[in-house]
């Protein structure tokens, strides 16, 4: 296959990967450093280079998924609570063999929104290197989010802008839905 054909591919083929498909094998630190790596080559206005991150793995994805359930229980009125739910969301991370927090430090020196389009380009680069890694990824953003500041260690000018799940899975590769290109391009020749 060509080159130009394997990257174009890697682009066209990458999906969401749900923890539900992964495999019980670990993603050892020097791989999980060198998506970090891919993810940290994105564009970013001035180059203020907004996103960080924090790696759950090993016994810390334990409390993460302590954390996120509980956050569940507190938001959920009692009559709404569903403990099939709050275990879903336990397994969601313990059946993860990573799971890493994308965050972003407002520099305030380019608009807010030019700073999470890099976080997106960062977190598109880290989900196209794990493909091309054989790793599965999601992006998630649960409503509790925006509780985890504390629990991030974040400080007021950062936020934290999903969870990306990831594991080894053995899905077979699809297309995703899409509608057609010619419905979203206008073009302009004169
Ligand atoms: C910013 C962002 C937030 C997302 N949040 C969620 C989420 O909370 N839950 C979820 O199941 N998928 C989430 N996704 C994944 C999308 O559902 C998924 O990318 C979309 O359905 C297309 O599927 P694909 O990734 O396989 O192409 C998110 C994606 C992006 C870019």
């Amino acid at each position: 296959m060509s080159t130009e054909k394997i990257i174009l591919d890697n682009i066209k083929y990458r999906r969401s990967i749900f923890p539900a498909s992964y495999i019980d094998r670990d993603i050892p630190d020097e791989v999980i450093k060198e998506l970090l790596t891919y993810a940290n080559y994105a564009p970013s206005h001035k180059l203020t280079q907004p996103w960080f991150f924090t790696v759950f793995n090993g016994e810390g994805l334990l409390g993460l998924a302590d954390k996120m359930a509980e956050l569940y229980r507190l938001q959920t009125d009692e009559e709404q609570f569903l403990q099939k739910k709050y275990d879903n969301i336990r397994e969601k991370v313990l059946k993860s063999a990573a799971v890493i927090a994308i965050n972003i430090a407002y520099s305030d020196v380019v608009p807010r929104w030019e700073e999470i389009a890099a976080v997106g380009c960062a977190t598109q680069n880290l989900w196209l290197a794990a493909r091309a890694k054989g790793i599965g990824g999601y992006w998630s953003t649960p409503g509790t989010l925006g509780d985890m500041q504390e629990f991030l260690q974040l400080e007021a000018h950062e936020e934290c802008l999903g969870l990306f799940y990831l594991g080894y899975h053995e899905e077979k590769e699809r297309l995703g839905l899409r509608k057609p290109i010619e419905e979203k391009i206008r073009w302009v020749k004169r």
